[in-house]
């Protein structure tokens, strides 16, 4: 069997709506917006036949051995180069084996197909196994004209052989003639269209019916044997119109992707090819037609192996990865309809020396690098030395190729200076993967999309044009992976209101930009006065910050009231309010420094530090935790520091303040809880001018608050987990900072414990081993009642040997075991409800300092304790605490749960 082996596609992810071309020029061609409804594909301005040859043609090798091709052929009507073969840098650029056969079919609109012919009739004929047809065009029209609207941009490709065939061939037919609707002379940019209803009466409506019944007799076969009827028309109602007049049903025709994509060209008859296969079953027969100067008609049937296609992007992921413009200006700049001024640095000479091509046609077009085969080093260029430090092997660099491999952003910046047709030029380090890393553009991407470890891929993309030359230079930059950007912006904050304190600097700052740019709508406080709090104060910080917010199109209001008064605090909540209608988030970041060491602390900088930062959170938050409640929702942040957890020399005030925001959380997040507000705490360490000369320069390079801000923005978000806690964050490490309890020890029971005993038990009492953080102040009071057990010197007999399931024998010891010393003024009956083979109900009667353990159920338990025999044993053994088991949801206590607390000092478990 022959036929179709595999398929990729490839449509630019730009795409123009056409509503932009009739809106920017309607007034000029109002018959335009006859054809308007949806969007074209459109090239990125470093993008061509080539370019987009490669990427599908890259699509349609997933999952294939590409060393097993033994020929490619290019189909396209604007290939870049009328002499220097366009297919050769196609395969230079998929580093493909040279003992190959190369082609370029162009000059019509029909010749994927006739390549596609061809290359099946030469596996038919055995002379070859594996070929590729990449099928491509970016056709030029004038501004403005129907051309313009139905056209798009893309690039389709299949592969061709005998091996797990996917759509078996069933035969062609075809017609050559020299029908001219429309032509392109060799030195001419644009078409010249003859009138469209004798294209569409003499060309498409004869020339293709006729095809297509040719096929019909060829094969003796009807329309009733085609399940799928593909043939590009970009005159909608004609496409509809032949379709019926050749006898198929409007299921069996496939869509001509006007409203989605526009028709690309030479590529396109492939392209509905690839969506028809993408939907196939096996089974399904196919009829293709390739249309212009005649026709091709093919003929198909579906296998089975469809089904085992490697996932690819194809016409289907193609059209999903976009993004749409209506910046028609853009449109003419990127195809050269616009004359804009470039500046002196464009003048630089562009000349490609093609020794230094042929020289390095690997690297520069194939992207091959080295691989050290010491050390599994691979780097970008391939070099004499291996990379490696440690390694640093001559010559023993095989050949490794980076297109495939994926990568990561390590570093980036975008350059106003460099020319660039989409200025910025955005460009900077690609970290792969699996090791290596080079320079690179990033391409098809803004510069707000970069990020520090979006992943990328490698793309084959126009590098310069020397027009002078007529010479295109290709190498390749980092695109973003489809859905990668997205992927990391999806924490978002649309509809949300953000208020942030202290926010036209430093952290602040920082903060307000990225909830900004991730949809939330800011108010953005700063008073605006000296480091320490002093001074009257200036607008201009918070009214610099909004401007900032504004350029990247986020919303922002300032607001420059003082934190540290009731009045500054409502006001900024009003601010709020007033602008946005809510408040749903709050981050208490403004602060001053006034250090001193404490016997030189006056009570004037005391006071100043703490009406910053305690009571100007407590005056901002307030107003705005009555909101919250109303509304069921909030996030607040609170702003802590390592002088207020762990202590620091000179900030006495600093450190009191900072650990009274933690107190303030620990209440807020209980009384938040039932409305969903969540409270956490930061303590950041970032470079701003609270630190500027405190910490060492070389540090604070690496310091920057965006090293803070993603935690920030979690603690901000309706993702955000935690409520209560506090975390370290700074140079891109965080974790969590948190108080607390010991497991202690229990000293004495009844009688007074000594001094000495406390000083005997330090270290047992200091001890934070099997810490753990208590919840709130009555988890901690529980805590004190529950005591961990003393340490048990003899062992119970059923630990020794009997059955540790033996649930009977152990209330039948249970009376003994007894403390009437422990029982004064006890009154209370437990109800023990044990689970599992062993288990039963007993329950155990506290009264007048004597106890009765009893088999079944008490009519009037004051507590039940409900538990599995084995756990239940454990506990009784004293291996499990009580209070362990109660939290791990291993004991479940029902009625007067304070009164369980007894049982630990009622019985010598
Ligand atoms: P920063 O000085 O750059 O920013 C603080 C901002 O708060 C300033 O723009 C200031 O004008 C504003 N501000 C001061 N008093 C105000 C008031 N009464 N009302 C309104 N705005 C007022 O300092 P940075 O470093 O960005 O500090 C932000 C927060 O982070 C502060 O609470 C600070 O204590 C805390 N922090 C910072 C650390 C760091 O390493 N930068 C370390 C630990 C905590």
């Amino acid at each position: 069997m022959i036929g179709i082996t595999s398929f990729g596609a490839y449509i630019p992810r730009l795409r123009l709506s056409r509503s932009s071309i009739v809106q920017g020029m309607g007034w000029f061609a109002p018959a335009i917006m006859a054809v308007a409804q949806g969007e074209r594909s459109m090239c990125n301005w470093d993008e061509d036949s080539i370019t987009m040859a490669v990427a599908a043609a890259r699509d349609c090798l997933i999952g294939k051995d590409k060393a097993t091709l033994d020929a490619l052929y290019l189909a396209s009507t604007t290939l870049p180069f009328a002499d220097r073969q366009n297919a050769g840098i196609v395969a230079a650029a998929m580093n493909l084996s040279e003992n190959i056969i190369t082609a370029d079919f162009t000059a019509a609109q029909k010749v994927a197909t006739t390549a596609l012919i061809t290359a099946l009739e030469s596996i038919q004929s055995g002379n070859r196994k594996h070929i590729l047809v990449a099928a491509s065009d970016k056709r030029e029209t004038k501004a403005a004209y129907f051309y313009e609207m139905w056209f798009g941009d893309g690039a389709a490709s299949l592969t061709v052989g005998d091996e797990d065939v996917i759509a078996e061939y069933l035969g062609s037919y075809s017609i050559s003639c020299d029908f001219v609707d429309h032509y392109r002379g060799s030195f001419n940019q644009y078409d010249y269209v003859w009138e469209e209803r004798w294209t569409r009466d003499f060309g498409y409506g004869e020339i293709i019916p006729k095809a297509v019944n040719g096929l019909f007799d060829k094969l003796g076969i009807t329309m009733d044997d085609v399940d799928k009827l593909v043939f590009p028309c970009f005159f909608k109602g004609d496409h509809k119109k032949i379709a019926k007049q050749l006898g198929a049903t409007p299921e069996k025709l496939v869509d001509n992707m006007h409203e989605v994509c526009g028709e690309t060209g030479a590529a396109h008859a492939f392209m509905m090819f690839i969506a028809a296969l993408e939907a196939a079953q096996p089974g399904d027969r196919i009829l293709l037609v390739g249309f212009g100067q005649g026709a091709n008609a093919l003929y198909f049937k579906v296998t089975d192996a469809i089904q085992q296609m490697a996932a690819r992007s194809g016409v289907a992921g193609s059209l999903a990865n976009k993004k749409t413009t209506d910046n028609y200006l853009k449109w003419l700049k990127f195809r050269d309809l616009l004359k804009t001024e470039m500046g002196i640095r464009a003048e630089a000479p562009t000349q490609t020396a093609t020794t230094v091509l042929w020289r390095k046609n690997k690297m520069l077009l194939g992207l091959v690098g080295g691989k050290c085969r010491e050390c599994g080093t691979p780097q970008y260029p391939k070099m004499d030395y291996c990379v490696n430090p440690a390694c640093g092997a001559l010559h023993s660099q095989d050949d490794y190729e980076f297109a495939d491999a994926p990568a990561k952003v390590k570093s980036f910046t975008g350059d106003m200076l460099a020319i660039s047709v989409d200025p910025p030029a955005i460009y900077g380090m690609v970290q792969f993967d699996d090791g290596g890393r080079m320079m690179a553009d990033f391409t098809d991407c803004a510069l707000e999309d970069v990020k520090v470890g979006l992943p990328v891929q490698m793309a084959f993309k126009k590098k310069a044009e020397d027009r002078e030359r007529g010479f295109v230079n290709y190498f390749w930059k980092a695109v973003p992976a489809p859905g990668a950007i997205e992927a990391m912006n999806k924490v978002r904050f649309d509809g949300r209101v953000a208020i942030i304190t202290g926010a036209g600097a430093g952290l602040g700052r920082v903060y307000a930009l990225e909830l900004a740019k991730r949809g939330a709508k800011i108010v953005v406080n700063d008073l605006g006065g000296a480091r320490d709090g002093s001074g009257q104060g200036s607008s201009s910080p918070a009214e610099q910050v909004v401007k900032e917010i504004q350029a990247l199109g986020g919303e922002a209001v300032p607001n420059f009231d003082n934190v540290a008064t009731v009045e500054g605090g409502e006001n900024i909540v009003k601010t709020a309010v007033e602008a946005f209608g809510t408040v749903d988030i709050v981050i208490n970041n403004a602060g001053i420094l006034r250090d001193k060491s404490f016997t030189k602390m006056t009570s004037e900088n005391w006071r100043a530090v703490i009406d910053v930062h305690l009571n100007g959170a407590y005056n901002v938050t307030r107003p705005a935790f009555k909101i919250m409640k109303e509304k069921g929702y909030g996030r607040i942040v609170m702003t802590t520091s390592a002088a207020g957890v762990y202590g620091n020399f000179g900030q006495s005030n600093y450190s009191a303040a900072k650990l009274g925001l933690v107190g303030l959380m620990n209440t807020l997040k209980l009384e938040g809880k039932k409305y969903n507000i969540k409270c956490n705490t930061i303590a950041p360490i970032a470079a701003s001018r609270l630190t500027e000369d405190i910490l060492p320069p070389d540090l604070l390079e690496k310091m920057k608050p965006e090293f803070v801000a993603p935690m920030v923005t979690y603690l901000c978000s309706k993702e955000c987990q935690p409520s209560g806690e506090i975390f370290n964050a700074g140079m891109g490490y965080y974790n969590r900072v948190a108080v607390m309890t010991g497991p202690g020890v229990q000293l004495a029971d009844a009688e007074l414990p000594t001094v000495e005993m406390v000083a005997d038990n330090f270290d047992a009492i200091n001890s934070l081993a099997g810490a753990k953080a208590l919840g709130d102040a009555n988890a901690a009071l529980m805590d004190l009642m529950t005591p961990p057990a003393p340490p048990q010197t003899e062992k119970t007999p059923a630990a020794e040997g009997g059955s540790s399931l033996d649930i009977q024998a152990i209330f039948d010891n249970m009376a003994s075991t007894f403390k009437p010393e422990a029982a004064a003024g006890v009154d209370v009956v437990f109800q023990f409800t044990i689970s599992g083979s062993a288990g039963g109900d007993w329950s155990a009667v506290i009264k007048d300092g004597a106890c009765t353990i009893e088999a079944g159920r008490h009519a009037k338990p004051v507590c039940t304790l409900k538990m599995a025999d084995g756990d239940f044993a454990t506990m009784m053994r004293g291996e499990l605490p009580a209070m362990q088991a109660f939290t791990s949801g291993k004991l479940v206590i029902e009625g007067d749960i304070m009164k369980s607390q007894l049982l630990e000092r009622l019985f010598q478990i």
